[in-house]
C-alpha cells in the first residue's frame, strides 16, 4: 500500500491539512504570511498535492510552487518550521515515522521552489 493509502487516501489527507493549517495559523511566528489569503482554496490545493506527492491521483492544478511563493520572502528557518508543524501533525494523527520522514523528503525536495533566496542570509 502507498503512503497515501496508509494516510487514509484523501479523507485521511483532507484531516491532516486542516490540522496543519490550525498550529500553522496559531503559530506567532508564521501566522503574518497567511494574512488576506484564501485559505479555503489552499487547503484545497494543500490535499491534492500531498495525494500527489504520496501515491495518489495526480490532480494538482495550484499554480507552480515558486510562483506562489516568490513574493513571500519566506526563509529557511521557516521552511523547517512548517515541515516540522506537518510532521507533528501526522504524529498526533498516528501516522509511522518511516511514512512521516519519507512525507518530508517529499517535501524537502521543494525546498529551493519555496525558501526566498534573498532570505538565505537573515
Ligand atoms: C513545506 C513545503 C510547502 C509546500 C508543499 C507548500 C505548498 C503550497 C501550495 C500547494 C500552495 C497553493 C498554491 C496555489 O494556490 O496555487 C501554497 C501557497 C502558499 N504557501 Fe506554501 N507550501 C510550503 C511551504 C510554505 C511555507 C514555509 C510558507 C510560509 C512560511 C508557505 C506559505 C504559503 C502561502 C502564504 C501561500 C498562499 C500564497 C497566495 O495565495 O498568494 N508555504 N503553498
Amino acid at each position: 500500500m502507498s503512503i497515501y493509502g496508509r494516510l487514509g487516501q484523501q479523507q485521511g489527507i483532507r484531516t491532516a491539512v486542516d490540522e496543519f493549517y490550525e498550529r500553522v495559523l496559531s503559530d506567532p511566528q508564521m501566522m503574518s504570511y497567511f494574512d488576506g489569503v484564501d485559505m479555503r482554496r489552499l487547503r484545497a490545493h494543500q490535499v491534492a498535492l500531498l495525494v500527489q506527492v504520496t501515491g495518489g491521483p495526480a490532480g494538482y492544478s495550484g499554480r507552480d510552487l515558486a510562483a506562489a511563493h516568490e513574493h513571500l520572502g519566506i526563509t529557511p528557518q521557516d521552511f523547517d518550521r512548517v515541515v516540522g508543524h506537518l510532521a507533528a501533525t501526522l504524529a498526533d494523527l498516528g501516522v509511522q515515522p518511516d511514512d512521516i520522514a519519507e512525507v518530508g523528503a517529499a517535501l524537502a525536495a521543494h525546498r529551493d521552489e519555496i525558501v526566498t533566496p534573498s532570505s538565505a542570509a537573515s
